[in-house]
């Protein structure tokens, strides 16, 4: 078989093993390829088996030829090999060494740095800082507030609930961390919570499904409206300026009674009306009250002569009006040359 003109067809064979070779697509192939050139019956075992029967002058030439002839598909193969190795797991191929990539930086976020803002006020009155779950049950959510099932001023609150019997949800307010307080700790106390709050709200220019809110709460004996007033007149004049005029009108609120509306003279025109506060001149800004005794109950306070008040406000509202952002969408987008005016 292995004659001077076999030997000719070793380039034949050559070149007929590296077509193959390139298209083989997994690992399997090319074992099968391997056996078929390089097994013990496999074709270059069959051509070197003939070189004894060449003439002795051929002989070394043959042997050279056959030799790198090998080589060179032994090579080749274990290219391929690496190839279909390196594809079937794509983590051989992370290289450790390269340097990560920057992440793209801007400053704190409006949220935060209203957040950080509101946090220091309160603590220069001695207010402790909270925090409570952003999922809720019903009881503290609703029920623990003076909103028994049914209770039409759930309405107030558009909810996403969690499960099918509507016992979990996500929180629609910061008002549940007052009855986890209280039940916590109890009176004399002063408190604030900021946090993440959620409605089933349309995502437009005024609204988003998720938002903070910051939540106030004061329990002491004696405690009147006259020390909410002056807390809430003090906690505005020093978020908006002391120039800001602060108002207050009779509202509704199932957990508190009486309950407040506070608006505060519109800081874009200052009182005049323009489009921001829609010609009113006072922008609404916290909605407070004193502690409805159902909710003293329900939070396990029992004890007599005992009075409180709470607030809570929206921080999203309260950053539109401090930095005249118009949309309240921005603050979620990630835009980040939104993000960097705030350094
Ligand atoms: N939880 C109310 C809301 O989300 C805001 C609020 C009003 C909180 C009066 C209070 C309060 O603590 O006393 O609309």
């Amino acid at each position: 078989m292995c004659d001077e003109k076999s030997l000719e067809n070793l380039e034949k064979v050559v070149e007929g093993a590296v077509k193959e070779l390139e298209e083989m697509k997994d690992s399997s192939e090319l074992e099968q390829w391997r056996i078929k050139y390089f097994g013990r019956k496999g074709i270059f075992a069959s051509i070197t088996s003939s070189i004894p029967r060449l003439s002795s002058e051929l002989r070394p030439a043959a042997g050279t030829k056959i030799n790198s002839a090998k080589k060179q598909l032994t090579r080749m193969f274990e290219e391929k090999l690496n190839i279909l190795q390196k594809k079937k797991s794509p983590e051989v191929d992370v290289n450790f060494t390269i340097p990560g990539i920057v992440p793209e930086r801007a400053s704190l976020h409006p949220i935060t740095l209203v957040s950080r803002e509101i946090v220091a006020i309160f603590q220069k009155l001695g207010f402790g800082i909270h925090t409570g779950p952003e999922i809720e049950t019903d009881f503290y959510n609703f029920e623990a507030l003076n909103m028994p099932e049914d209770h039409p001023a759930r309405d107030m609150w558009d909810t996403f609930y969690l499960d099918e019997k509507k016992r979990f949800l996500l929180r629609t307010h910061t008002s549940p961390v007052q009855v986890r307080v209280m039940q916590k700790i109890s009176p004399p106390l002063r408190i604030i919570a900021i946090g993440k709050t959620f409605r089933r709200d349309a995502f437009d220019a005024s609204h988003s499904p998720v938002f903070h809110q910051v939540e106030g709460l004061m329990v002491d004996t004696g405690i009147t409206f006259s020390n909410l007033k002056a807390v809430l007149v003090f906690f505005l004049k020093e978020l908006f300026g002391s120039g800001v005029r602060v108002r207050f009108l009779p509202s509704y609120f199932p957990f508190t009674e009486p309950s407040a509306e506070i608006s505060i003279s519109c800081v874009i025109c200052d009182g005049k009306g323009c489009q921001t506060c829609g010609n009113a001149g006072w922008l609404e800004i916290l909605g407070a009250g004193m502690v409805h005794p159902e909710v003293f109950r329900k939070s396990g306070v029992e004890c007599k002569n005992i009075t409180g008040f709470a607030f809570g406000a929206g921080i999203e509202r309260i950053a539109m009006l401090k930095y005249g952002i118009d949309d309240i969408r921005q603050f979620y987008l990630n835009d980040m040359r939104f993000l960097r005016q705030f350094g």
